[in-house]
């Protein structure tokens, strides 16, 4: 049976019912789904092996963002996010693009590249030339890093040297570019760089100093586009034309940018998170991409097309694995990618970039006509109604009360409990 990811009124489902969906959708097996349904998913072993001087372990909701279609594929989508609306904005934003066929993807492949740092060197300009004489040799010594990755058919590829003027003086850069196949690969890159410091030191005469991975993975692009109907959109034709204004804010104005960025980054991290993929990591990438022109820019673009429709685009690089870290100990990371069905880390980072463009969508249709308080405010009433002391049925039925009164702010909710407390 063809297998969808619109499943209507998901939302309205309690959780178990939401859960049998998910299991029948990803062929989830019982104990997936009791995991799902547990509390306190990461042992405390297991989390004292991750991090230093553990304490407890810190949970956040997950919530599955349904109608995803990408390259002609349905996804149900785990995010892991403390923000209200985040996953319905998603849902909403996915089923407008089904309108013009879905997202569809592409993407560079998974280099990343570490830096190695050379000062104390009087001819900076001969020294590049000294160590591309032996690019041979220093992708040889990175790969005898790494045999498995190696054998998978990663590793170092090619060598890039620059000269850089800093403030202390000419440096000599040279940047490994190397293929990390389904890992993310930090520590591969890294362990390569470091082995090479004494190599570039006997090349040229200089010292090494910095040997790390740079997060500005620009040999790591995803690219997503979408086409939404101007009929599917509320609004229509002017909308479309809302839209426009409100990315030109953006591109023109990074004060405007870094919100409409952070929106993006409102499809993206959660699945990071979920994942059990490196988010700092991810955002430093987005946002040092978005400044690569020398000021800091949208990460999309949206345009008309020629029918009336709105067409939208997207390049950012998006460093993120499917093995290693905490991607292959965290047990619900583990459950998040099957759900998501991915085999490989292009898909894993294509879907992400596919569902940053869809969150963004959302918020500007929702920011260039009716404002975003109303979806965002009827969401955050329940969590104002739980921080003024709501619980179980209470919570639902004051926070209707703060939509109605159009005040949706804890003392308000106090009142009302008070209220509700008074009649019973
Ligand atoms: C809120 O989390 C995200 C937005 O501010 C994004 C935007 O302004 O484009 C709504």
């Amino acid at each position: 049976m063809d297998r969808t990811a619109r499943i209507s009124g998901f939302h309205r489902l309690s959780v178990s019912e939401r859960l049998g969906k998910l299991q029948e959708f990803a062929a989830l097996s019982d104990e997936e789904v009791a995991l799902l349904n547990r509390r306190a998913h990461l042992d405390i072993e297991t989390a004292d092996r991750m991090i230093e001087n553990v304490v407890g372990t810190f949970e956040l909701p997950l919530g599955i963002a349904t109608n995803l279609l990408i390259n002609g594929k349905e996804y149900l989508v785990p995010l892991a996010v403390e923000e209200s609306s985040v996953v319905a904005a998603l849902s909403n934003a996915a089923n407008m693009v089904r309108s013009g066929g879905g997202f569809f993807t592409t993407s560079t492949g998974p280099v990343m590249i570490a830096q190695i740092q050379l000062i104390d060197v009087p001819d900076p300009f001969g020294a590049k030339m000294k160590i591309l004489e032996r690019r041979d040799e220093v992708i040889a010594i990175a790969n005898e890093q790494d045999p498995v990755l190696v054998s998978l058919g990663g590793g170092c590829k090619d060598i890039e040297v620059r000269v850089l003027d800093s403030e202390m003086g000419p440096m000599v850069i040279t940047h490994l570019l190397v293929d990390t196949k389904d890992a993310m690969g930090g520590n591969a890159v890294n362990t390569m760089a470091e082995a090479l410091a004494r190599h570039i030191e006997a090349y040229t005469g200089g010292r090494v100093l910095l040997r790390i991975l740079s997060n500005l993975a620009d040999r790591r692009l995803v690219r997503a586009r979408c086409l939404v109907k101007k009929d599917a959109i509320k609004g229509g034709e002017s909308t479309v034309d809302a839209i426009l204004f409100a990315c030109a804010f953006a591109d023109a104005d990074p004060y405007r940018a870094a919100t409409h960025n952070k929106g993006i980054m409102n499809g993206i991290t959660p699945i990071v998170i979920a994942t059990g993929n490196d988010s700092r990591a991810i955002e430093a990438g987005a946002h040092a991409y978005a400044a690569r022109s020398g000021r800091y820019r949208a990460l999309s673009r949206w345009e008309k097309t020629a029918e009336g429709d709105l067409e939208g685009t997207i390049e950012m690089p998006l460093a993120a694995g499917l093995i290693g870290g905490a991607t292959a100990l965290h047990p619900l990371a583990k459950v998040s990618l099957k759900v998501l069905g991915v085999t490989r880390a292009a898909e894993l980072s294509e879907i992400m970039a596919a569902c940053g463009l869809g969150q963004n969508l959302a918020a500007l249709r929702a920011l260039a006509s009716e404002g975003i308080q109303r979806g965002h405010m009827s969401l955050h009433a329940k969590n104002i109604a739980m921080m003024a002391g709501a619980a179980g049925a209470l919570i639902d039925k004051v926070a209707q009360r703060l939509v109605e009164d159009g005040k949706i702010r804890v003392d308000w909710a106090k009142k009302i409990l008070e209220e509700f407390s008074r009649k019973s």
